[in-house]
Formats: structure tokens, C-alpha cells, sequence
């Protein structure tokens, strides 16, 4: 990928995500290591965001960097009329590396191949988020002591929802089986469906959301029915509450079962679960801040290798 940027999660090897898991986890044990002192991470928020952004700066700040940038384009010269390209230029003379969110599928991407500095794609409407990914990995290694071989129950908006896109691509590498259970309106794209047939990768597609599928989960993974992305209010309503977990449906679910979600919720997981040993994404989402310091420091060019071997890094 030019410039290091991170665009899609399908642009990186086996090895590469399994490095990136190893850095996120050395984070978690030495969270402020003064890396990136003297870089400035810009963050663009096109769209709204509270973890992704704020665990982007934390990660900047904690690694030693400055942050710049803005969580609402209204206060940007983007309202004057200023295009994407130029803002990218702009800010790619005062920054490091870009973090960007975008309502627009693909500006990640034409970001990247305008940009001089690596970019870090944090959303790029319905297509990709590979940061997000990256913690889930992160997460799933965490519980489960292994990526390989699990079966991954999707459940919600699989249209529009990108977190289940770049998950299902990062996933290629590790032998799993998907159920997608779905509504009709919000099935998984067919162009996932064909990657899963082309890496034969086994996936079944529910409409029901049944005790079996959730008994037979390793990761039960929670989605929000995304509101911002419909045309037709109406169709949202009909949908908006189409599956519910609640405790007592964990009941005779697998040991190792855990529950994901990218956060946020809206009604898809009832409050009662919050307090299961199964319930996993409020540490999901704190597994954010290390995947995304691993995200950074990658970008900018340095190693694992190379931090642990410099004793000017180590701040306690
Ligand atoms: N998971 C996620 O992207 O959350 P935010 O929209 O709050 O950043």
C-alpha cells in the first residue's frame, strides 16, 4: 500500500495481521512508550465517532505524539466548498499521518493515492473499517487463545454495517464459518458472499435468529441497524429492532462464548447482558486504544523490533 497508509484490512498478509495483534498486545503491558514524540497525528472526522476517534487520540497521546484535526467537518473550509483532495493536501503539510472517517464508500482510498503522508482509513461509509477490525482480532485472540477455526455468528445490519465487511475479509486467513443472520433488507452484500466462495470459506445465511445458532458460537458478533445510511426512514423503522440479545438466551450457550459489538448500541443487546462473563465489548473496545497505537507506529515506520530495542523509548 503506498505511503503505508492503511486503506483495507484485504491489503494485509496473514503474518502482517498477526504482527500487528503481537504489537497491540506489547501495548497493552507498556501503554505509554514515547514513540511518536515530535509526530502529529491529524484526525478528520467527517462522520460522527466517539471511540474511534477518542482511542486514536489516546493512542497519539499516550505514544507521545500531538493531535490536530476536527470531529465536525461544518467547521472546516470543506463547507466553503474545499474538496477532499485539497484538505488532504492542506493537512498533509502540517501532519504525520492522517486518520480519517468519511460518510463516503471509497475516500479512504482516494485519500491515500492523493495523500504524500500514510492515511489510516477509520470508516469509509458502508465498505471498510479496518481499525475496528484490527481490535476485534485483537479481542477474538484474547478469548479464544486462537483466530483459527471458529465459527462467527454476524447478526444485524450486514448491508451497511463495515465493521462485519473488513472482519469478514481479515478472517479469510484463519479457517472460519460464518452464519449472517440478517434481515432480508440488510443481508450481506453478495460481493462478501463471493469473496467467502472464493477463499471456501463455509458461511450460512438466517433470517431467524434461533438458539441453535447462538449455542453453536464461538463469537456472537452484535451489530447496529446503521440509521444514517438509509434513504427510506420508514424501511429503517420496520428493521431498527429486528434482533434483541438478551441474557436468558445465553443460557446454553458454549463456555467460550463471547459477545462482540462495535459499539455503539442502540437496542441489539439488552442491558442484562452487561453482566454475563460472556459480555466482551466494553474491553473490545478498549482493546482499541492498543490495536490503534500498533495502527500508528506502523504507519509512521517502526518496528517492534525496533522499539524494544531502543532504551530511549522506555518510560518506565
Ligand atoms: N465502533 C466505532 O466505530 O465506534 P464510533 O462510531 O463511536 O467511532
Amino acid at each position: 500500500m503506498k505511503n503505508n497508509s492503511l486503506v483495507t484490512i484485504a491489503d494485509y498478509s496473514k503474518e502482517k495481521i498477526l504482527y500487528l495483534i503481537e504489537m497491540a498486545k506489547w501495548f497493552e503491558k507498556h501503554p505509554n512508550e514515547k514513540i511518536l514524540q515530535n509526530k502529529i497525528v491529524a484526525t478528520l472526522f467527517f462522520e460522527p465517532s466517539t471511540r474511534t476517534r477518542l482511542s486514536f487520540e489516546t493512542a497519539a497521546n499516550r505514544l507521545g505524539a500531538r493531535v490536530i484535526g476536527f470531529a465536525d467537518p461544518k467547521a472546516t473550509s470543506s463547507t466553503k466548498g474545499e474538496s477532499l483532495k485539497d484538505t488532504i493536501m492542506m493537512v498533509s503539510n502540517y501532519a504525520d499521518v492522517i486518520v480519517m472517517r468519511h460518510h463516503l464508500e471509497g475516500a479512504a482510498r482516494y485519500a491515500s493515492e492523493v495523500s504524500p503522508i500514510p492515511v489510516v482509513n477509520a470508516g469509509d461509509g458502508a465498505n471498510q473499517h479496518p481499525s475496528q477490525t484490527m481490535l476485534d482480532l485483537v479481542s477474538i485472540s484474547k478469548t479464544q487463545n486462537t483466530l483459527e477455526n471458529l465459527n462467527i455468528c454476524l447478526v444485524g445490519d450486514l448491508k451497511y454495517g463495515r465493521t462485519v465487511h473488513s472482519l469478514l475479509f481479515a478472517m479469510r486467513h484463519f479457517n472460519p464459518t460464518f452464519q449472517f443472520v440478517a434481515p432480508e433488507e440488510l443481508r450481506m452484500p453478495n460481493e462478501y458472499k463471493l469473496f467467502c466462495e472464493k477463499y471456501s470459506i463455509p458461511y450460512e445465511e438466517h433470517v431467524e435468529f434461533t438458539p441453535e445458532i447462538i449455542n453453536n458460537a464461538d463469537i456472537l458478533y452484535m451489530t447496529r441497524v446503521q440509521k444514517e445510511r438509509f434513504s427510506d426512514i420508514m424501511e429503517y423503522e420496520r428493521v431498527k429492532n429486528v434482533y434483541i440479545l438478551h441474557k436468558e438466551m445465553l443460557k446454553d450457550s458454549k463456555e467460550n462464548l463471547r459477545i462482540l459489538h462495535p459499539l455503539p448500541r442502540v437496542n441489539e443487546i439488552a442491558y442484562d447482558v452487561d453482566s454475563s462473563p460472556k459480555a466482551y465489548y466494553f474491553q473490545q473496545a478498549k482493546n482499541g486504544l492498543y490495536a490503534r497505537q500498533a495502527i500508528l507506529c506502523d504507519c509512521l515506520g517502526f518496528t517492534l523490533d525496533g522499539i524494544n530495542s531502543n532504551d530511549k523509548y522506555r518510560t518506565i
